[in-house]
């Protein structure tokens, strides 16, 4: 047969294949999320997520410096206080865990970049992102308080400050709080379209912050919208959002690409707790094969358009490469 299309040419060997390939995963790119608990030499493994831990400073120290030698020079962190309350004090606390924790970082490596989630949730008694007030998570009191756990956060030498809390106005309430306070060169990475997600559920018992009553669906988005996600994303830049992040992943590809499609900005993905367990599960009962589904779901995740990732997979990914 004469067939003068032969796509498979270029598929014959492992050499042409790699000169043709489109999208190629780099550590640079990734982003490894951390959870900083209090005390000293702990490292408690997550019951849903095999291989992530809690980490007291100390720990969380370490785990940094192997995802260094790897390649992995971004973190974000979030912490879990020992003490909780109606205000989520500890998020804006000079002596919190994470701005202790950022301080801990920056002092041994200058060169690693420090994402700072700025939410309220693993710091309230009742699990919710903001101030409550009759089962309503009241939006513009919470500003006040997401602004001021910020400025605490570029204090103690954050390098992005990454508001997850999806009041409306977040942007705007951090950006100017930074501004005013002389941190106008810090960037903002805006979770600006995350999802009311069932994906998320491990992370929650990872920073013991599921809500006490309710859910997160009156701030978070519903997953049947698409155009909404473009209208939020379109208010963060207008705010003045430096980085636009699309949560969670896998899921969510064609709203990666139409954000990528749309805004100018690096666009980031987050393949949350959910993603990472459901492959840790099938892997370790040996019905999918781990290394290969990792690479291709960060590959899919970065060909769909995510400029940077955020993965709990990130430093054994890194170590594949
Ligand atoms: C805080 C926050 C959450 C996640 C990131 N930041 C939890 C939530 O919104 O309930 C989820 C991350 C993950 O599942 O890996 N608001």
């Amino acid at each position: 047969m004469e067939l003068i299309q032969r796509p498979r040419r270029l598929r014959k060997t492992e050499s042409l294949r790699a000169l043709v390939k489109e999208t190629r995963l780099t550590p640079e790119s990734f982003v490894y999320p951390l959870f900083v608990c209090e005390g000293d030499g702990i490292r408690r493994e997550i019951t849903s997520m095999p291989g992530c831990y809690n980490l007291s400073i100390d720990q969380l120290v370490r785990e940094v410096e192997t995802g260094r030698k790897v390649g992995v020079r971004s973190i974000v962190l979030f912490g879990i206080p020992d003490h909780k309350d109606a205000t989520g004090s500890q998020a804006f606390a000079e002596d919190g865990i994470t701005q202790r924790a950022i301080r801990a970082i920056k002092r041994e490596f200058k060169d690693v970049v420090v994402i700072a989630d700025n939410c309220l949730c693993e710091y309230t008694d009742h699990g919710h992102c903001g101030i409550v007030e009759r089962g309503d998570v009241l939006n513009d009191p919470t500003l006040d308080l997401l602004a001021q756990t910020a400025v605490s956060q570029a204090e103690a030498g954050a390098d992005i400050i990454a508001p997850s809390n999806m009041m409306d106005g977040f942007v705007a309430a951090i950006r100017s709080a930074l501004d005013r306070s002389g941190f106008d060169q810090i960037p903002i990475m805006s979770y600006a379209v995350k999802y009311a997600s069932a994906f998320y559920g491990p992370f929650r018992e990872a920073a013991q912050s599921a809500p006490q009553f309710g859910d997160r669906r009156s701030y978070q988005m519903d997953p049947a919208n698409g155009r909404e996600a473009l209208r939020e994303a379109a208010l963060d830049v207008e705010q003045g959002a430096d980085i636009l992040m699309v949560k969670p992943a896998l899921p969510y590809l064609d709203i990666i690409s139409a954000v990528k499609e749309r805004f100018d900005l690096p666009v980031a993905a987050y393949q949350v707790s959910g993603e990472y367990a459901m492959i840790k599960a099938a892997a370790l009962q040996g019905w999918v094969d781990e290394r290969r589904i990792v690479t291709e779901s960060l590959t899919a995740i970065k060909r769909a358009g995510a400029d940077i990732i955020l993965t709990y997979f990130a430093v054994q990914c890194a170590a594949l490469l």
